[in-house]
């Protein structure tokens, strides 16, 4: 995925940028644009990964999703993400715009678009 992603109306990644470093992911979702966006088509990627902060979460979920950002930092070189660094790496890889719709639990869906 860091060399090209095949061509496709949407592009589901679950639980796989978490894994990744900014730079990382910027690289990914650059491919999945471009494979989204091939012959003038507008298709989107669909990204189920945790949101941390945000204020609707209990206090038990919330110190959850902080174990698991530990825990990537030492088993990989990802994070879990705010929504404020979601929305970085949307930018710095051209996307326009997206919708996160914390609704899976620790786990929110998160919908993005060229
Ligand atoms: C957290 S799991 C998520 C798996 C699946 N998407 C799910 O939600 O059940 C991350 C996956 O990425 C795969 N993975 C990690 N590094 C990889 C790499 N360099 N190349 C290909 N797959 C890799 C792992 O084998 C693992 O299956």
């Amino acid at each position: 995925m860091f060399e090209a992603v095949p061509e496709a109306d949407a592009i589901f990644l679950k639980c796989i940028l978490h894994n990744w470093s900014d730079e990382e992911c910027v690289k990914i979702l650059e491919r999945c644009k471009e494979a989204i966006t091939k012959e003038g088509k507008k298709g989107k990627v669909i990204i189920i990964d945790m949101t941390v902060e945000n204020k609707n979460t209990d206090k038990e979920s919330g110190e959850t999703q902080l174990f698991f950002d530990m825990l990537i930092m030492v088993l990989a070189t990802g994070k879990e993400r705010n929504e404020k660094e979601w929305a970085k790496l949307f930018s710095d890889a051209d996307f326009s715009h997206y919708k996160i719709t914390p609704c899976l639990g620790l786990r929110s869906l998160i919908e993005v678009y060229p």
